[in-house]
Protein backbone atom coordinates (compact mmCIF):
# COMPACT_ATOMS: atom_id res chain seq x y z
CA UNK A 1 0.00 0.00 0.00
CA UNK A 2 1.64 3.56 -0.74
CA UNK A 3 1.25 6.51 1.58
CA UNK A 4 -1.84 7.95 -0.27
CA UNK A 5 -3.89 5.23 0.59
CA UNK A 6 -2.65 4.45 4.23
CA UNK A 7 -3.93 8.18 4.55
CA UNK A 8 -6.82 7.51 2.96
CA UNK A 9 -7.62 4.17 4.65
CA UNK A 10 -7.14 6.05 8.11
CA UNK A 11 -9.91 9.00 7.33
CA UNK A 12 -13.15 8.42 7.56
CA UNK A 13 -14.27 11.20 4.26
CA UNK A 14 -17.94 12.19 6.26
CA UNK A 15 -16.33 12.47 9.52
CA UNK A 16 -13.73 14.68 8.24
CA UNK A 17 -15.59 17.35 5.77
CA UNK A 18 -18.19 17.28 8.22
CA UNK A 19 -16.02 19.47 10.34
CA UNK A 20 -16.38 22.21 7.48
CA UNK A 21 -19.64 21.10 6.33
CA UNK A 22 -23.16 20.41 8.09
CA UNK A 23 -23.93 16.83 6.56
CA UNK A 24 -27.11 15.04 6.49
CA UNK A 25 -27.87 11.44 5.47
CA UNK A 26 -29.70 11.41 2.19
CA UNK A 27 -30.04 7.20 1.14
CA UNK A 28 -26.47 5.97 0.87
CA UNK A 29 -24.85 9.72 0.74
CA UNK A 30 -24.24 12.49 2.45
CA UNK A 31 -25.44 15.94 1.57
CA UNK A 32 -24.85 19.47 2.25
CA UNK A 33 -24.44 22.94 1.58
CA UNK A 34 -21.62 23.20 -0.81
CA UNK A 35 -18.41 24.91 1.17
CA UNK A 36 -16.87 26.22 -2.62
CA UNK A 37 -19.56 28.18 -4.08
CA UNK A 38 -22.76 29.60 -2.47
CA UNK A 39 -25.98 28.22 -2.42
CA UNK A 40 -29.19 27.52 -0.29
CA UNK A 41 -30.03 23.89 -1.63
CA UNK A 42 -27.37 21.25 -0.82
CA UNK A 43 -25.66 20.36 -4.04
CA UNK A 44 -22.61 18.89 -2.25
CA UNK A 45 -22.71 15.05 -1.75
CA UNK A 46 -20.61 12.42 -0.03
CA UNK A 47 -19.96 9.06 -0.58
CA UNK A 48 -19.24 6.97 2.66
CA UNK A 49 -18.63 3.69 0.57
CA UNK A 50 -16.31 5.36 -1.98
CA UNK A 51 -15.07 7.92 0.47
CA UNK A 52 -15.48 10.51 -2.21
CA UNK A 53 -17.11 13.89 -2.34
CA UNK A 54 -18.92 15.67 -5.65
CA UNK A 55 -21.04 18.74 -5.95
CA UNK A 56 -23.47 19.17 -8.65
CA UNK A 57 -23.36 22.85 -8.32
CA UNK A 58 -19.51 23.44 -8.78
CA UNK A 59 -19.50 20.50 -11.13
CA UNK A 60 -16.27 19.81 -8.98
CA UNK A 61 -15.23 16.26 -6.89
CA UNK A 62 -12.56 14.00 -5.66
CA UNK A 63 -11.13 12.03 -2.61
CA UNK A 64 -10.61 13.47 0.91
CA UNK A 65 -7.28 14.54 -0.51
CA UNK A 66 -8.61 16.83 -2.92
CA UNK A 67 -11.51 18.22 -0.57
CA UNK A 68 -8.62 19.30 2.12
CA UNK A 69 -6.49 20.85 -0.61
CA UNK A 70 -9.46 22.91 -1.71
CA UNK A 71 -10.90 23.76 1.51
CA UNK A 72 -7.21 24.50 3.21
CA UNK A 73 -6.15 26.25 0.10
CA UNK A 74 -3.20 24.28 -0.12
CA UNK A 75 -0.39 22.60 -2.59
CA UNK A 76 -0.81 19.19 -3.24
CA UNK A 77 2.54 18.62 -1.38
CA UNK A 78 1.71 20.58 1.45
CA UNK A 79 -1.95 18.50 2.16
CA UNK A 80 -0.30 15.17 2.12
CA UNK A 81 2.28 16.51 4.89
CA UNK A 82 -0.78 18.15 6.87
CA UNK A 83 -2.95 14.43 5.79
CA UNK A 84 0.29 12.52 6.88
CA UNK A 85 0.55 14.06 9.78
CA UNK A 86 -3.13 14.24 11.11
CA UNK A 87 -3.13 10.39 10.68
CA UNK A 88 0.14 9.96 12.17
CA UNK A 89 1.08 8.13 8.49
CA UNK A 90 5.33 8.34 7.57
CA UNK A 91 6.26 9.85 4.30
CA UNK A 92 9.11 8.21 3.07
CA UNK A 93 11.81 10.53 2.09
CA UNK A 94 11.08 9.88 -1.23
CA UNK A 95 7.82 11.02 -1.32
CA UNK A 96 9.06 14.37 1.23
CA UNK A 97 11.42 15.10 -2.41
CA UNK A 98 12.98 18.46 -3.05
CA UNK A 99 10.55 19.58 -0.07
CA UNK A 100 13.11 18.64 2.43
CA UNK A 101 15.55 21.17 2.17
CA UNK A 102 13.08 23.97 2.99
CA UNK A 103 12.31 22.41 6.36
CA UNK A 104 15.36 24.20 8.21
CA UNK A 105 14.21 27.38 5.83
CA UNK A 106 10.74 27.13 7.67
CA UNK A 107 12.64 26.16 10.95
CA UNK A 108 15.14 29.65 11.35
CA UNK A 109 12.43 32.08 10.25
CA UNK A 110 10.17 30.32 12.97
CA UNK A 111 13.03 30.86 15.60
CA UNK A 112 13.40 34.16 14.65
CA UNK A 113 9.94 35.38 14.79
CA UNK A 114 10.23 34.12 18.44
CA UNK A 115 13.27 35.75 19.36
CA UNK A 116 11.67 38.88 17.75
CA UNK A 117 8.21 38.90 19.80
CA UNK A 118 10.17 38.29 22.76
CA UNK A 119 12.63 41.47 22.13
CA UNK A 120 9.29 43.89 21.98
CA UNK A 121 9.11 42.40 26.02
CA UNK A 122 12.18 43.24 26.50
CA UNK A 123 13.22 47.02 27.13
CA UNK A 124 15.09 46.78 23.94
CA UNK A 125 11.89 46.88 21.96
CA UNK A 126 10.02 49.20 24.38
CA UNK A 127 10.37 52.27 21.89
CA UNK A 128 9.07 49.57 19.07
CA UNK A 129 6.03 48.76 21.99
CA UNK A 130 5.07 51.73 22.86
CA UNK A 131 5.10 53.04 19.09
CA UNK A 132 2.25 50.43 18.28
CA UNK A 133 0.59 51.37 21.83
CA UNK A 134 0.51 54.59 20.07
CA UNK A 135 -0.98 53.79 16.97
CA UNK A 136 -4.16 52.16 18.54
CA UNK A 137 -2.80 48.32 18.75
CA UNK A 138 -4.07 46.18 21.65
CA UNK A 139 -2.01 43.81 23.33
CA UNK A 140 -3.75 40.61 21.80
CA UNK A 141 -3.53 42.23 18.05
CA UNK A 142 0.18 42.77 18.62
CA UNK A 143 -0.01 39.16 19.77
CA UNK A 144 -2.15 37.38 17.51
CA UNK A 145 -0.11 38.99 14.58
CA UNK A 146 3.11 38.06 16.51
CA UNK A 147 5.09 41.51 16.28
CA UNK A 148 8.02 42.07 17.03
CA UNK A 149 11.13 44.57 16.90
CA UNK A 150 14.79 43.73 15.71
CA UNK A 151 17.53 43.84 18.18
CA UNK A 152 19.95 47.23 16.87
CA UNK A 153 23.28 45.69 17.50
CA UNK A 154 24.82 43.94 14.27
CA UNK A 155 24.26 40.37 14.51
CA UNK A 156 22.66 38.67 17.78
CA UNK A 157 20.11 37.08 15.72
CA UNK A 158 22.63 35.54 13.56
CA UNK A 159 25.19 34.60 16.49
CA UNK A 160 22.08 33.28 18.63
CA UNK A 161 20.84 30.94 15.72
CA UNK A 162 24.47 29.83 14.93
CA UNK A 163 24.85 28.25 18.53
CA UNK A 164 22.13 26.61 17.88
CA UNK A 165 23.95 24.53 14.96
CA UNK A 166 22.33 26.24 11.80
CA UNK A 167 24.75 27.17 9.18
CA UNK A 168 25.65 30.99 8.29
CA UNK A 169 25.13 30.02 4.76
CA UNK A 170 21.60 28.56 5.43
CA UNK A 171 20.47 31.60 7.49
CA UNK A 172 21.11 33.71 4.47
CA UNK A 173 19.15 31.29 2.77
CA UNK A 174 16.12 31.88 4.94
CA UNK A 175 16.40 35.44 4.60
CA UNK A 176 17.21 36.77 8.14
CA UNK A 177 20.83 37.47 7.47
CA UNK A 178 23.22 38.84 5.43
CA UNK A 179 26.58 38.53 4.74
CA UNK A 180 29.48 41.14 3.34
CA UNK A 181 32.70 39.67 2.88
CA UNK A 182 32.33 36.34 4.61
CA UNK A 183 31.02 38.17 7.72
CA UNK A 184 27.28 37.84 8.77
CA UNK A 185 25.36 39.95 10.11
CA UNK A 186 21.43 40.12 10.81
CA UNK A 187 19.09 41.54 7.87
CA UNK A 188 17.07 43.35 10.11
CA UNK A 189 18.21 45.78 12.71
CA UNK A 190 16.48 47.84 15.23
CA UNK A 191 13.07 47.46 13.03
CA UNK A 192 9.23 46.90 13.89
CA UNK A 193 9.15 42.98 12.64
CA UNK A 194 5.75 41.64 11.23
CA UNK A 195 6.29 38.36 9.99
CA UNK A 196 4.74 37.29 6.93
CA UNK A 197 2.75 33.95 6.83
CA UNK A 198 1.70 31.26 4.10
CA UNK A 199 -1.59 30.10 3.73
CA UNK A 200 -1.63 27.48 6.49
CA UNK A 201 0.52 30.18 9.53
CA UNK A 202 3.62 29.11 9.03
CA UNK A 203 6.21 32.13 9.18
CA UNK A 204 8.06 33.01 5.81
CA UNK A 205 9.54 35.62 5.99
CA UNK A 206 9.21 39.39 7.77
CA UNK A 207 8.08 43.31 6.56
CA UNK A 208 9.90 45.37 8.84
CA UNK A 209 9.18 48.80 9.31
CA UNK A 210 11.46 51.88 10.46
CA UNK A 211 10.17 53.42 14.03
CA UNK A 212 10.58 57.09 12.93
CA UNK A 213 10.79 58.74 9.29
CA UNK A 214 13.81 57.54 8.01
CA UNK A 215 14.31 55.63 5.00
CA UNK A 216 13.55 53.26 3.28
CA UNK A 217 10.75 52.47 5.67
CA UNK A 218 9.94 48.96 5.27
CA UNK A 219 12.89 46.27 4.41
CA UNK A 220 11.12 42.99 3.18
CA UNK A 221 12.87 39.38 3.32
CA UNK A 222 14.72 38.78 -0.10
CA UNK A 223 13.38 35.85 -2.75
CA UNK A 224 14.20 32.82 -0.45
CA UNK A 225 13.21 29.12 -1.16
CA UNK A 226 9.74 29.76 0.76
CA UNK A 227 9.19 33.55 0.26
CA UNK A 228 7.82 34.67 -3.02
CA UNK A 229 6.86 38.52 -2.91
CA UNK A 230 4.57 38.09 -5.85
CA UNK A 231 2.84 35.06 -4.59
CA UNK A 232 2.02 36.27 -1.07
CA UNK A 233 -0.64 38.55 0.38
CA UNK A 234 0.00 39.57 3.65
CA UNK A 235 -2.76 38.20 6.14
CA UNK A 236 -4.50 35.22 4.09
CA UNK A 237 -3.63 32.87 6.57
CA UNK A 238 -5.85 34.89 9.12
CA UNK A 239 -8.14 36.46 6.59
CA UNK A 240 -9.30 32.79 4.77
CA UNK A 241 -11.95 31.09 6.71
CA UNK A 242 -14.01 34.77 6.86
CA UNK A 243 -13.28 34.87 3.61
CA UNK A 244 -14.95 31.73 2.81
CA UNK A 245 -17.35 32.20 5.02
CA UNK A 246 -18.75 35.47 4.45
CA UNK A 247 -17.70 34.78 0.07
CA UNK A 248 -15.78 37.96 -0.60
CA UNK A 249 -12.46 39.59 0.55
CA UNK A 250 -11.04 42.79 1.43
CA UNK A 251 -8.16 44.10 -0.49
CA UNK A 252 -5.91 47.07 1.58
CA UNK A 253 -2.39 48.35 0.70
CA UNK A 254 -0.47 48.03 3.77
CA UNK A 255 0.17 45.44 6.45
CA UNK A 256 -1.02 48.04 9.12
CA UNK A 257 -4.18 48.89 7.02
CA UNK A 258 -5.15 44.95 6.97
CA UNK A 259 -3.94 44.56 11.07
CA UNK A 260 -6.28 47.62 11.71
CA UNK A 261 -9.19 46.08 9.80
CA UNK A 262 -8.61 43.05 12.00
CA UNK A 263 -8.48 44.24 14.96
CA UNK A 264 -11.92 46.05 14.33
CA UNK A 265 -13.75 43.32 13.43
CA UNK A 266 -13.14 43.25 9.65
CA UNK A 267 -11.65 39.98 9.32
CA UNK A 268 -11.81 38.85 5.39
CA UNK A 269 -8.99 41.66 4.56
CA UNK A 270 -5.32 41.35 3.69
CA UNK A 271 -2.84 43.33 1.99
CA UNK A 272 -1.16 43.08 -1.32
CA UNK A 273 2.07 45.30 0.91
CA UNK A 274 2.15 47.60 -1.44
CA UNK A 275 2.94 45.69 -4.84
CA UNK A 276 0.81 45.64 -7.74
CA UNK A 277 -1.66 42.66 -7.76
CA UNK A 278 -0.53 39.86 -9.12
CA UNK A 279 -1.71 36.79 -10.97
CA UNK A 280 -0.43 34.26 -8.32
CA UNK A 281 -2.06 36.45 -5.78
CA UNK A 282 -5.65 36.74 -7.45
CA UNK A 283 -5.16 32.57 -8.09
CA UNK A 284 -4.69 32.12 -4.40
CA UNK A 285 -7.84 34.54 -3.46
CA UNK A 286 -10.12 32.53 -6.16
CA UNK A 287 -9.50 29.07 -3.95
CA UNK A 288 -11.28 31.09 -1.02
CA UNK A 289 -13.67 33.56 -2.99
CA UNK A 290 -14.76 35.21 -6.32
CA UNK A 291 -15.73 38.66 -4.97
CA UNK A 292 -13.41 40.97 -3.98
CA UNK A 293 -13.39 44.49 -2.31
CA UNK A 294 -10.10 46.73 -3.08
CA UNK A 295 -9.47 49.72 -0.04
CA UNK A 296 -6.15 50.97 -1.88
CA UNK A 297 -5.11 54.07 -0.87
CA UNK A 298 -6.29 57.12 -2.98
CA UNK A 299 -3.00 59.15 -3.72
CA UNK A 300 -1.50 58.64 -7.33
CA UNK A 301 0.18 55.40 -6.73
CA UNK A 302 -3.08 54.03 -5.38
CA UNK A 303 -5.28 54.66 -8.04
CA UNK A 304 -3.26 53.31 -10.74
CA UNK A 305 -2.57 50.38 -8.38
CA UNK A 306 -6.37 50.25 -8.30
CA UNK A 307 -7.49 50.42 -11.93
CA UNK A 308 -4.64 47.41 -12.65
CA UNK A 309 -6.12 45.26 -10.17
CA UNK A 310 -9.42 45.83 -11.42
CA UNK A 311 -8.52 44.94 -14.82
CA UNK A 312 -5.95 41.92 -13.95
CA UNK A 313 -9.36 40.48 -11.99
CA UNK A 314 -12.11 41.23 -14.16
CA UNK A 315 -10.01 38.81 -16.80
CA UNK A 316 -10.03 36.48 -14.11
CA UNK A 317 -13.37 36.81 -13.45
CA UNK A 318 -14.01 38.42 -10.23
CA UNK A 319 -16.99 40.48 -8.94
CA UNK A 320 -15.34 43.38 -8.04
CA UNK A 321 -16.08 46.15 -5.92
CA UNK A 322 -14.32 49.64 -4.73
CA UNK A 323 -14.33 50.39 -0.95
CA UNK A 324 -14.15 54.50 -0.40
CA UNK A 325 -11.63 55.82 1.48
CA UNK A 326 -11.19 59.79 2.24
CA UNK A 327 -8.54 61.36 0.38
CA UNK A 328 -5.08 61.63 2.32
CA UNK A 329 -6.15 58.51 4.67
CA UNK A 330 -6.22 54.86 4.56
CA UNK A 331 -7.55 52.28 6.28
CA UNK A 332 -5.82 52.13 9.20
CA UNK A 333 -6.06 56.04 9.60
CA UNK A 334 -10.23 54.96 9.54
CA UNK A 335 -9.95 52.38 12.33
CA UNK A 336 -7.92 54.84 14.52
CA UNK A 337 -9.87 57.20 14.43
CA UNK A 338 -13.47 55.04 14.75
CA UNK A 339 -13.42 51.80 13.79
CA UNK A 340 -17.40 52.49 12.47
CA UNK A 341 -15.77 54.55 9.72
CA UNK A 342 -13.91 51.75 8.36
CA UNK A 343 -16.93 49.07 8.64
CA UNK A 344 -19.51 51.51 7.05
CA UNK A 345 -16.77 52.11 4.37
CA UNK A 346 -16.63 48.19 3.47
CA UNK A 347 -20.74 48.32 3.89
CA UNK A 348 -20.77 50.88 1.29
CA UNK A 349 -17.95 49.74 -1.09
CA UNK A 350 -19.48 50.54 -4.94
CA UNK A 351 -19.85 48.46 -7.77
CA UNK A 352 -16.53 48.42 -9.86
CA UNK A 353 -18.26 50.12 -13.30
CA UNK A 354 -19.75 52.74 -11.08
CA UNK A 355 -16.89 53.72 -9.23
CA UNK A 356 -14.68 53.80 -12.56
CA UNK A 357 -17.35 56.28 -13.25
CA UNK A 358 -17.22 58.60 -10.41
CA UNK A 359 -13.62 58.67 -10.68
CA UNK A 360 -13.10 59.25 -14.16
CA UNK A 361 -15.68 62.00 -14.10
CA UNK A 362 -13.98 63.45 -11.33
CA UNK A 363 -10.38 63.68 -12.78
CA UNK A 364 -11.23 64.79 -16.21
CA UNK A 365 -13.11 68.35 -16.93
CA UNK A 366 -15.67 67.29 -19.60
CA UNK A 367 -16.27 70.77 -20.84
CA UNK A 368 -12.90 70.67 -22.35
CA UNK A 369 -13.65 68.15 -25.43
CA UNK A 370 -10.10 66.51 -25.22
CA UNK A 371 -10.75 65.27 -21.73
CA UNK A 372 -14.10 64.47 -22.64
CA UNK A 373 -12.76 62.05 -25.19
CA UNK A 374 -10.30 60.54 -22.81
CA UNK A 375 -13.02 59.97 -19.98
CA UNK A 376 -15.19 58.24 -22.92
CA UNK A 377 -12.19 56.46 -23.62
CA UNK A 378 -11.26 55.29 -20.75
CA UNK A 379 -14.84 54.25 -19.74
CA UNK A 380 -16.10 52.39 -23.47
CA UNK A 381 -12.85 50.09 -21.87
CA UNK A 382 -14.56 49.21 -18.83
CA UNK A 383 -17.96 49.00 -20.62
CA UNK A 384 -16.13 46.71 -23.20
CA UNK A 385 -15.60 44.13 -21.01
CA UNK A 386 -18.65 43.60 -19.20
CA UNK A 387 -19.87 40.29 -19.60
CA UNK A 388 -23.49 41.15 -19.62
CA UNK A 389 -25.13 42.85 -22.26
CA UNK A 390 -27.96 44.26 -20.48
CA UNK A 391 -25.12 45.72 -18.18
CA UNK A 392 -23.32 47.25 -21.33
CA UNK A 393 -26.45 48.58 -22.36
CA UNK A 394 -27.30 50.30 -18.76
CA UNK A 395 -23.78 51.83 -19.01
CA UNK A 396 -24.03 53.00 -22.47
CA UNK A 397 -27.10 55.39 -21.82
CA UNK A 398 -25.39 56.63 -18.40
CA UNK A 399 -22.25 57.84 -20.49
CA UNK A 400 -24.37 59.15 -22.94
CA UNK A 401 -26.16 60.99 -21.07
CA UNK A 402 -23.24 61.89 -18.93
CA UNK A 403 -21.09 63.25 -22.20
CA UNK A 404 -24.32 64.67 -24.04
CA UNK A 405 -23.47 61.89 -27.19
CA UNK A 406 -26.16 59.94 -28.45
CA UNK A 407 -26.34 56.52 -27.29
CA UNK A 408 -25.99 55.29 -31.23
CA UNK A 409 -22.92 57.06 -31.78
CA UNK A 410 -21.46 55.18 -28.47
CA UNK A 411 -22.89 52.13 -29.79
CA UNK A 412 -20.95 52.90 -32.84
CA UNK A 413 -17.63 53.59 -30.91
CA UNK A 414 -17.52 50.52 -28.48
CA UNK A 415 -17.50 48.10 -31.53
CA UNK A 416 -14.33 49.80 -33.07
CA UNK A 417 -12.97 50.13 -30.11
CA UNK A 418 -13.72 46.61 -29.73
CA UNK A 419 -12.28 45.66 -32.89
CA UNK A 420 -9.11 47.89 -32.30
CA UNK A 421 -8.34 46.17 -29.23
CA UNK A 422 -9.62 42.74 -30.16
CA UNK A 423 -6.83 42.67 -32.53
CA UNK A 424 -4.15 44.01 -30.25
CA UNK A 425 -4.71 41.70 -27.52
CA UNK A 426 -6.41 38.18 -28.80
CA UNK A 427 -3.10 35.93 -28.47
CA UNK A 428 -2.14 37.48 -24.94
CA UNK A 429 -5.90 37.23 -23.77
CA UNK A 430 -6.78 34.07 -21.60
CA UNK A 431 -10.36 32.45 -21.82
CA UNK A 432 -11.95 33.91 -18.96
CA UNK A 433 -13.13 31.92 -16.23
CA UNK A 434 -16.54 31.09 -15.88
CA UNK A 435 -18.31 29.17 -13.15
CA UNK A 436 -20.67 26.59 -14.35
CA UNK A 437 -23.57 27.26 -11.91
CA UNK A 438 -26.19 24.70 -14.09
CA UNK A 439 -26.22 21.05 -13.96
CA UNK A 440 -24.64 19.57 -17.11
CA UNK A 441 -27.92 17.28 -18.20
CA UNK A 442 -27.17 13.65 -18.22
CA UNK A 443 -28.24 12.19 -21.73
CA UNK A 444 -30.01 8.62 -21.33
CA UNK A 445 -26.71 6.72 -21.97
CA UNK A 446 -25.08 8.08 -19.26
CA UNK A 447 -28.03 7.03 -17.05
CA UNK A 448 -27.81 3.71 -18.13
CA UNK A 449 -24.42 3.36 -17.77
CA UNK A 450 -24.74 4.52 -13.90
CA UNK A 451 -27.63 2.33 -13.70
CA UNK A 452 -25.78 -0.72 -14.52
CA UNK A 453 -22.76 0.51 -12.11
CA UNK A 454 -25.03 0.87 -9.20
CA UNK A 455 -26.46 -2.46 -9.88
CA UNK A 456 -23.57 -4.78 -11.57
CA UNK A 457 -25.98 -7.95 -10.67
CA UNK A 458 -27.68 -6.93 -13.89
CA UNK A 459 -24.60 -6.96 -16.21
CA UNK A 460 -25.58 -10.12 -18.12
CA UNK A 461 -29.26 -8.64 -18.86
CA UNK A 462 -27.41 -5.48 -19.86
CA UNK A 463 -24.52 -7.02 -22.01
CA UNK A 464 -27.05 -9.19 -23.93
CA UNK A 465 -29.08 -6.25 -24.67
CA UNK A 466 -26.75 -4.18 -25.60
CA UNK A 467 -23.05 -3.62 -27.00
CA UNK A 468 -20.52 -0.88 -26.73
CA UNK A 469 -21.01 0.48 -30.11
CA UNK A 470 -24.70 1.10 -29.17
CA UNK A 471 -22.90 4.14 -27.39
CA UNK A 472 -22.39 7.51 -28.88
CA UNK A 473 -19.76 9.20 -26.54
CA UNK A 474 -16.70 8.25 -26.73
CA UNK A 475 -15.65 7.77 -23.07
CA UNK A 476 -19.18 5.24 -22.57
CA UNK A 477 -17.87 3.16 -25.70
CA UNK A 478 -14.70 2.60 -23.81
CA UNK A 479 -16.56 1.78 -20.23
CA UNK A 480 -18.72 -0.47 -21.47
CA UNK A 481 -16.06 -2.56 -23.85
CA UNK A 482 -14.06 -2.88 -20.94
CA UNK A 483 -16.91 -3.94 -18.58
CA UNK A 484 -18.11 -6.11 -21.61
CA UNK A 485 -14.80 -7.96 -21.90
CA UNK A 486 -14.52 -8.07 -18.15
CA UNK A 487 -18.49 -9.77 -18.09
CA UNK A 488 -16.89 -12.44 -20.66
CA UNK A 489 -14.19 -13.72 -18.45
CA UNK A 490 -16.47 -13.79 -15.36
CA UNK A 491 -17.58 -11.56 -12.42
CA UNK A 492 -17.73 -7.36 -12.99
CA UNK A 493 -15.90 -5.83 -9.87
CA UNK A 494 -16.61 -2.51 -10.09
CA UNK A 495 -14.37 -0.49 -8.04
CA UNK A 496 -11.42 -2.12 -9.22
CA UNK A 497 -12.37 -1.11 -12.64
CA UNK A 498 -12.87 2.15 -11.47
CA UNK A 499 -9.51 2.19 -9.60
CA UNK A 500 -7.57 1.78 -12.78
CA UNK A 501 -9.03 4.71 -14.77
CA UNK A 502 -7.69 7.54 -15.33
CA UNK A 503 -8.31 10.41 -12.18
CA UNK A 504 -10.84 12.47 -14.72
CA UNK A 505 -12.58 9.62 -16.17
CA UNK A 506 -13.17 8.96 -12.27
CA UNK A 507 -14.45 12.06 -11.40
CA UNK A 508 -16.95 11.98 -14.61
CA UNK A 509 -17.91 8.68 -13.51
CA UNK A 510 -18.24 9.48 -9.59
CA UNK A 511 -20.36 12.28 -10.32
CA UNK A 512 -23.07 9.83 -12.88
CA UNK A 513 -22.87 7.49 -10.18
CA UNK A 514 -23.77 10.27 -7.33
CA UNK A 515 -26.39 11.27 -9.68
CA UNK A 516 -28.10 8.26 -10.13
CA UNK A 517 -27.88 7.30 -6.07
CA UNK A 518 -29.65 10.63 -5.37
CA UNK A 519 -32.15 9.97 -7.48
CA UNK A 520 -32.88 6.31 -5.87
CA UNK A 521 -31.57 6.95 -2.30
CA UNK A 522 -33.54 4.06 -0.88
CA UNK A 523 -30.99 1.82 -3.71
CA UNK A 524 -34.26 -0.16 -4.27
CA UNK A 525 -33.03 -3.10 -6.48
CA UNK A 526 -36.04 -4.11 -7.96
CA UNK A 527 -36.80 -0.28 -9.10
CA UNK A 528 -33.27 0.59 -10.57
CA UNK A 529 -33.38 -2.76 -12.83
CA UNK A 530 -36.53 -2.01 -13.83
CA UNK A 531 -35.52 1.59 -15.04
CA UNK A 532 -32.66 0.15 -16.51
CA UNK A 533 -34.61 -2.37 -18.40
CA UNK A 534 -36.69 0.53 -20.04
CA UNK A 535 -33.33 2.52 -20.38
CA UNK A 536 -31.66 -0.14 -21.91
CA UNK A 537 -35.06 -0.47 -24.53
CA UNK A 538 -35.45 3.17 -24.68
CA UNK A 539 -31.51 3.17 -25.65
CA UNK A 540 -31.89 0.51 -28.32
CA UNK A 541 -35.20 1.68 -29.97
CA UNK A 542 -33.28 5.34 -30.32
CA UNK A 543 -30.73 3.62 -31.84
CA UNK A 544 -32.81 1.85 -34.64
CA UNK A 545 -34.60 5.06 -35.28
CA UNK A 546 -31.74 6.59 -35.84
CA UNK A 547 -30.52 4.11 -38.01
CA UNK A 548 -33.49 4.27 -40.12
CA UNK A 549 -33.50 7.21 -40.69
CA UNK A 550 -30.38 6.82 -42.14
CA UNK A 551 -31.05 4.47 -43.73
CA UNK A 552 -34.09 5.85 -45.84
CA UNK A 553 -31.95 8.66 -46.70
CA UNK A 554 -29.48 6.73 -48.29
CA UNK A 555 -32.99 4.49 -49.93
CA UNK A 556 -34.20 8.30 -50.98
CA UNK A 557 -30.91 9.10 -52.65
CA UNK A 558 -30.41 6.20 -54.47
CA UNK A 559 -34.19 6.34 -56.03
CA UNK A 560 -32.80 9.75 -57.43
CA UNK A 561 -30.13 8.23 -58.98
CA UNK A 562 -32.14 5.34 -60.35
CA UNK A 563 -29.64 2.94 -59.17
CA UNK A 564 -31.40 0.02 -58.95
CA UNK A 565 -29.48 -2.40 -57.32
CA UNK A 566 -28.86 -0.06 -54.37
CA UNK A 567 -32.27 0.57 -53.60
CA UNK A 568 -32.83 -3.54 -53.37
CA UNK A 569 -30.16 -3.96 -51.03
CA UNK A 570 -30.66 -0.65 -48.69
CA UNK A 571 -34.14 -2.21 -48.62
CA UNK A 572 -33.11 -5.69 -47.10
CA UNK A 573 -30.98 -3.79 -44.77
CA UNK A 574 -33.92 -1.90 -43.01
CA UNK A 575 -35.96 -4.75 -43.54
CA UNK A 576 -33.71 -6.52 -41.16
CA UNK A 577 -33.43 -3.43 -38.92
CA UNK A 578 -37.02 -3.55 -38.94
CA UNK A 579 -36.94 -6.87 -37.49
CA UNK A 580 -34.49 -6.62 -35.26
CA UNK A 581 -36.14 -3.97 -33.53
CA UNK A 582 -39.24 -6.27 -33.17
CA UNK A 583 -37.07 -8.50 -31.18
CA UNK A 584 -35.90 -5.81 -28.55
N1 LIG B 1 6.20 48.90 1.38
C1 LIG B 1 7.43 48.30 1.14
N2 LIG B 1 8.57 49.04 1.05
C2 LIG B 1 8.53 50.40 1.21
C3 LIG B 1 7.29 51.02 1.43
C4 LIG B 1 6.13 50.24 1.51
O1 LIG B 1 7.50 47.09 1.02
N3 LIG B 1 9.64 51.08 1.13
C5 LIG B 1 5.01 48.06 1.45
C6 LIG B 1 4.74 47.61 2.87
O2 LIG B 1 4.31 46.26 2.84
C7 LIG B 1 3.61 48.49 3.31
C8 LIG B 1 2.89 48.79 2.03
O3 LIG B 1 3.89 48.79 1.05
O4 LIG B 1 2.77 47.85 4.25
C9 LIG B 1 2.13 50.06 2.00
O5 LIG B 1 2.98 51.14 2.21
P1 LIG B 1 2.58 52.36 3.15
O6 LIG B 1 1.17 52.73 2.92
O7 LIG B 1 3.62 53.40 3.00
O8 LIG B 1 2.78 51.71 4.58
P2 LIG B 1 1.77 51.30 5.72
O9 LIG B 1 1.76 49.85 5.85
O10 LIG B 1 0.50 51.98 5.54
O11 LIG B 1 2.52 51.81 7.00
P3 LIG B 1 2.20 53.01 7.97
O12 LIG B 1 0.74 53.19 8.06
O13 LIG B 1 2.78 52.50 9.24
O14 LIG B 1 2.94 54.19 7.47
MN1 LIG C 1 -0.41 53.62 6.30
Amino acid sequence: MNELEEIKNKIDIVEDVGKYVQLKQSGRNFKGLCPFHSEKTPSFMVSPEKQIWHCFGCNEGGDIISFTEKIEGLSFPDTIKELASRTGVKLSQNFKGRKEPTDSVFAINELACLHFEKLLKESEGKRAYEYLKKRGLTDKTMAEFRLGFSPVRGDILTQELATLGFAKSDLAKAGVSNSNDNRFYDQFRGRLMFPIANVQGKVIGFSARVLDDSLPKYINTPETPIYHKSNILFGMDKAKEQARKQDHLILVEGNMDMIFSYQAGVKNVVASSGTALTEAQLDLIKRFTKNIKIAFDVDMAGQNATKRAIELAQDKGFNIKVIEVPEGKDPADLVRNDPKKWINACKKAKYVVDYTFDSTFSHYDITNILDKKRATKELLATISRLPDPVEKEHYLQILAQQIGVSLQALVEALHKFKSAKGNQTKATQKPKAVIEETKTKTTLEERIFSLLLVSPQYSDFFFNKINPEDFENDKLIRFVAELYDLNEQGEVDIKKWLKKQKPEDRDYINKLTFEIEDEFPEANEEIMGEELFNGVLRLRQEGYEAAKKKLNRKIYEAEKEENAKLVKDLMAELQFLIEKERNI
